[in-house]
């Protein structure tokens, strides 16, 4: 089985100092780092424009995953392609063209991803699977980080996986928000692919260590 791939949240860090929190990240061991775009009305919070992410580009080697929770994403998809992510999500719930919200992304350049909200039904993201290459299950409603993981979150990845695989599609499984040693092992064995953690890897003392804990959790079979 392939390993997890343990991709730490910006939305967590001290973005006084950004740069140095990122490679500390990828030092630890990261493999994506993830960067959550807020527009306030989609979520309602606010956060990181395209120069955000231009820093994150400079500072890390890591793969770029740009999750978009802002309304009508084929606006601004292109630009987060051009600012240096190598993959960006958008929320089926946040635009009535995801066919083309997609097509955008793919056409910039990037690899496309689609995120599914708590109680969206999961038919939204089996549509699109032939067009992804990663589908994100939202273990939290988004806009913040820090949440409770929701339970029926394994479920819907379990049903999920089922789908990719009976489809025969490629597509990762990206499990997204209240990620910590409690709830990685049991995201991964329902079927998540990539989790992404914020608080448990920014928000700890020692990011290196804290990357390393999820890993043994992650691996944890019990
Ligand atoms: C929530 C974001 C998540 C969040 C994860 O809207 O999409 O990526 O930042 O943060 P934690 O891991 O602290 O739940
Ligand atoms: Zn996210």
């Amino acid at each position: 089985m392939a390993t997890l791939r343990i991709a730490p949240s910006i939305l967590a860090a001290d973005l006084g100092r950004l740069a140095e929190q990122v490679a500390a990240a990828e030092a630890a061991g990261a493999d994506w780092i993830h960067v959550d775009v807020m527009d306030g009305h989609f979520v309602p919070n606010l956060t990181f424009g395209t120069a955000v992410v231009e820093v994150v580009r400079r500072s890390t080697r890591c793969f770029v995953d740009v999750h978009l929770m802002i309304d009508a994403p084929e606006r601004w998809a292109e630009a987060y392609v051009q600012a240096g992510a190598d993959l960006v999500s958008v929320h089926a719930e946040a635009t009535v063209h995801v066919h083309r919200a997609l097509a955008v992304v793919r056409a910039a350049g990037a690899q496309v991803g689609l995120a599914a909200n708590p109680m969206t039904p999961l038919t939204v993201l089996e549509e699109a699977l032939p067009e992804l290459d990663l589908a994100v299950v939202m273990a939290v409603d988004p806009g913040f980080g820090g949440q409770r993981f929701l339970p029926r979150t394994l479920a819907r990845l379990e049903r999920l996986r089922a789908l990719r695989d009976a489809g025969g599609h490629a597509t990762l499984l990206q499990v997204d928000g209240g990620i910590s040693t409690d709830t990685i092992g049991s995201a991964r064995r329902a079927g998540a692919d990539v989790a992404v953690a914020g608080s448990a890897v920014f928000g700890a003392d020692d990011p290196a260590a804290a990357v390393a804990a999820l890993r043994r959790a992650a691996s944890n079979d019990e």
